[in-house]
């Protein structure tokens, strides 16, 4: 087969596009190829990245799943996928991507399909210059993830790193364990066969392009340095507002895991850190993820009295967003008719650091809330006198800081300004800026992000394993509180915020959600 010419070549936008370095050449291989995540996630990411010419020069994707079929009828079904992409200039760049796309039949635990892979991986060095390195992602039930490690440690498909040698990495999707000790566990079974440096463990919020801007305001910009401790911030609140229930039979997965699990641990912890860390020493990976996990080692480690006190386990009945009719919870496809399942979880904590000790941190996540909606407020402290007629009593003068994760992505400082006129009256104004105007293109999709750093083998933007570890040190008391009271959780309407406990956890620290 002749060497394709590479997709970028033929795609007239190329010159216009941001170039990176480039990654070495490689092959992709992505377990549970036939799957959801595979086709609304992985397979648009990586054509965009052809696309935009970020690619490396030699790749091939080389799809691993138990349907019998061969490279033509995979490139089909990729073709079906993609054609709705809207990735630019699809017809013209879909020929030489599809000879890229391979594709190996095999269950997860037979050793000959993973001889089988090896041929077809040598076979992709010779024809399209792959040089053996490998980029293995597991898009699949975590229960599959040691066997197919374990698989591809036996069929010599991993090799330790050294320089200048071919590399293989392993990216691992949440969720990472369902508490402290099966996180362990797993990750004992993966590093029997895996180094840390080989193992991305995937937090797809880390990729977004607002939650990277977190870092580049706080550590780019001066002015908000030194006002961004106790002493000047009265609380923060992240809330992640989902609209969706639980789509395509995702109930029954959901109803083992939970917002907590499916959200705080993960998500929702990296957002945190981020806004909560200290300055790292330089942007490296591991600089990075050193002032990070310092912050969930900062978190409590709650009694059940604790647990009760401090978070508030919801789950949504029938209701309705905008005018729409929903179902409850316990009335979705796989759920348990009398489930417990959390799908709201609202928070409330300090981190007894220098920085942040006695601050209080709300955090609420929920489906099925009134629109969907991701953003960080740090509320500052109200003047220490306040002489003037405040537009909303109960903030009389707080400014907040909004950094909108999406949508909308942007971020906007609000203040008081004068209301023209004889009077002293106020009104709250704001300073924005949006992602959409300042920017010419859209913060692009954060799995294109994902896939390139690990082509690239940079590993900032993906969880260590003791990030994990804290994280699930944080959120296992929680979960065992729960288990050993048998918590029902707090009934609320689908398409409202949230049980109404939510409201009395924060009206404690005379505080109130914000309105989205
Ligand atoms: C996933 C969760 O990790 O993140 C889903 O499993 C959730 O339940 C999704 O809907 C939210 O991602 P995003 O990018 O739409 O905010």
């Amino acid at each position: 087969m002749n060497q394709p010419s590479s997709v970028a070549e033929a795609n007239p936008l190329r010159a216009y596009l941001p170039r990176t370095v480039a990654p070495e050449p490689c092959a992709v291989v992505l377990f549970g190829a036939t799957g959801d995540l595979t086709h609304r996630k992985l397979a648009p990411a990586l054509m965009r990245l052809a696309v935009e010419g970020q690619m490396p020069s030699e790749y091939a994707i080389v799809g691993f799943a138990r349907r019998d079929w061969d490279d033509q009828q995979f490139r089909s079904e990729l073709h079906n996928t993609l054609k709705d992409a809207k990735i630019p200039d699809f017809d013209q760049t879909w020929p030489t991507f599809a000879e890229h796309v391979l594709f190996c039949p095999g269950t997860f635990d037979d050793p000959q399909a993973y001889a089988r892979l090896k041929q077809i991986l040598e076979r992709a060095d010779q024809s399209l210059g792959t040089r053996g390195n490998r980029l293995y992602y597991l898009a699949v039930a975590p229960d599959f993830f040691p066997t197919i490690v374990e698989h591809l440690g036996q069929a010599g498909l991993i090799y330790p790193h050294h320089q200048d040698a071919p590399w293989s990495r392993v990216v691992v999707e949440k969720p990472f364990g369902h508490d402290l000790a099966s996180a362990r566990q797993l990750n004992r079974e993966l590093s029997r066969v895996l180094s840390e440096s080989q193992t991305y463990r995937i937090d797809h919020y880390l990729g977004k392009e607002t939650v990277q801007n977190i870092l580049a305001l706080r550590f780019a910009n001066a002015i908000f340095e030194p006002i961004w401790n106790r002493r000047h911030v009265d609380g923060v609140q992240i809330t992640v507002a989902e609209e969706v229930g639980m789509p395509g039979g995702r109930g029954a997965y959901y109803d083992s895991a939970g917002a907590l699990r499916d959200m705080v641990q993960n998500h929702m912890m990296q957002l945190l850190c981020l806004v909560a860390m200290e300055p790292p020493v330089n942007l490296s990976a591991d600089a990075v993820r050193n002032e990070k996990v310092k912050v969930l080692q900062a978190l409590p480690r709650w009694t059940t009295e604790q647990v009760l006190a401090n978070v508030v386990k919801g789950q949504y009945g029938p209701g309705s967003i905008q005018g729409k009719p929903l179902a409850g919870y316990r009335q979705e496809k796989g759920v348990a008719p009398d489930s417990k399942t959390d799908t709201f979880v609202a928070l409330r904590f300090t981190l007894e650091t220098w920085r942040w000790a006695g601050v209080p941190f709300f955090l609420r996540t929920g489906k099925r809330l009134p629109k969907r909606a991701t953003e960080i407020a740090i509320q500052f402290k109200k003047p220490p006198t306040f002489h003037f007629e405040p537009d909303d009593a109960s903030l009389a003068g707080a400014n907040h800081l909004v950094l909108r994760i999406q949508p909308n992505e942007g971020a906007s400082l609000a203040f008081q300004a004068k209301v023209p006129g004889s009077r002293r009256r106020l009104q709250e104004v704001r300073m924005e800026f949006r992602y959409g105007n300042a920017f010419a293109s859209p913060p692009p999709e954060a799995y294109e992000r994902l896939l390139l750093d690990v082509m690239l083998g940079d590993p900032t933007l993906f969880t260590r394993i003791d990030e994990v570890d804290s994280a699930w040190q944080f959120i296992t008391p929680i979960l065992e509180a729960w288990q050993e009271t048998r918590l029902e959780p707090a009934f609320y309407e689908a398409g409202t915020w949230g049980p109404p406990e939510a409201d009395q956890l924060i009206a404690r620290d005379g505080m109130r959600w914000r309105r989205l």
